[in-house]
């Protein structure tokens, strides 16, 4: 992919940024993933590409824009596989909290796991620490490894982890070890992506979140040059089925990596909805909207933030 795309990739996460801005703490979750999904769908029509959906809104019969196998873009000939997530974080932003994203990958075709719609425990560290992880062993091992990498003290080290019920356990074994945790109620994929950064507020992500924003991570890690493993989490004997019949037999493996996001050529953009961990949200005032975005290239390991400024009287949403 020619790296003029980036552009073009920003303009479809500001798209649906801009559109759930005014769904902001409404309390309204599917009004707001709605809006996004319409807008970021409308966008892709003028990206020059001839994508496929591969991590999307779901199947065909439960998400009727940007469903798992939709074609995107304008269709020439370059093939490219999508991977999107128009709201990372629809509660969030509906509630009005911290660290709501619109979100996409892009890579050259068969690059991402198609990922079932299930849960995946994740394990996620910046560039400091490549090469280190292994989320067989448990995940005290895994902090103490990668603050020795760090260079830092166990006790300074900074662990985000999913703030739900069935990390109770682990919590309590993080917090044995003395590190401080970082218990944020949803959005993993932006902070996966804050252990990576050039000023990176968490040193380690673990969790059992879900898979298709496993595999956006897993993107945007391969951009900044951080490490991810994976496992997928069914819960029953249905969602194994399902694996099965998307190609995965063995649903215990471990996934590394360049098994989530293979290669090389692969683009990551985003833009904050509300202000966090990785972006500022959206602003608007008089009609004039700031959009605060993320683009990023693994090919190249650019990191180019873009801040834009759009007069909603010439160009309404
Ligand atoms: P949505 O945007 O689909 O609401 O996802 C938000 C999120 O927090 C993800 O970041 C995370 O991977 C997943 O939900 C966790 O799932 P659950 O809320 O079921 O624990």
């Amino acid at each position: 992919m020619e790296r003029e795309l980036a552009l073009e990739f920003v303009r479809v996460t500001e798209s649906a940024a801009l559109a759930a801005a005014p769904f902001m703490g409404r309390g309204d979750k599917n009004g707001v993933d709605k809006a996004a999904v319409e807008a970021m769908r409308k966008a892709f029509d003028n990206v020059d590409i001839d994508g496929t959906v591969v991590i999307g809104e779901g199947e065909i019969d439960e998400a009727p824009m940007l469903y798992i196998g939709e074609k995107v873009g304008s269709g020439s000939s370059l093939k490219v596989d999508i991977a999107v997530d128009p709201i990372e974080g629809t509660t969030i932003v509906s509630k009005g909290l911290p660290n709501g994203i619109a979100v996409l990958a892009a890579a050259s075709g068969g690059s991402f796991l198609h990922a079932p719609d299930m849960y995946m425990d994740k394990l996620v560290v910046g560039p400091g620490a490549k090469g280190v992880i292994d989320i067989t062993k448990p995940i005290e091992e895994n902090i103490i490894k990668v603050a020795e990498s760090l260079g830092k003290r166990v006790q300074d080290m900074t662990v985000a982890i999913l703030d739900k019920p069935r990390h109770k356990e682990r919590i309590e074994n993080i917090r044995k070890l003395g590190c401080r945790i970082n218990i944020f109620p949803d959005g993993d994929v932006a902070m996966a992506i804050a252990t990576a950064t050039e000023e990176p507020t968490v040193d380690l992500l673990t969790g059992i979140g879900g898979a298709p924003e496993g595999v956006i991570a897993a993107a945007a890690l391969k951009c900044l040059g951080g490490d991810m493993q994976a496992i997928l989490k069914p819960r029953n004997e249905e969602e194994i089925q399902r694996a099965k019949e998307m190609g995965i037999l063995d649903i215990e493996r471990t996934y590394n990596i360049d098994e989530l996001a293979k290669g090389e050529d692969i683009f990551f953009a985003a833009t904050g909805i509300t202000g966090g961990e990785l972006l500022k949200g959206v602003r608007v005032k008089n009609n004039i909207a700031k959009t605060f975005s993320l683009i990023m290239r693994a090919k190249t390991g650019t990191v180019r933030y873009v801040n834009a400024i759009h007069n909603l009287d010439k160009k309404p949403l």
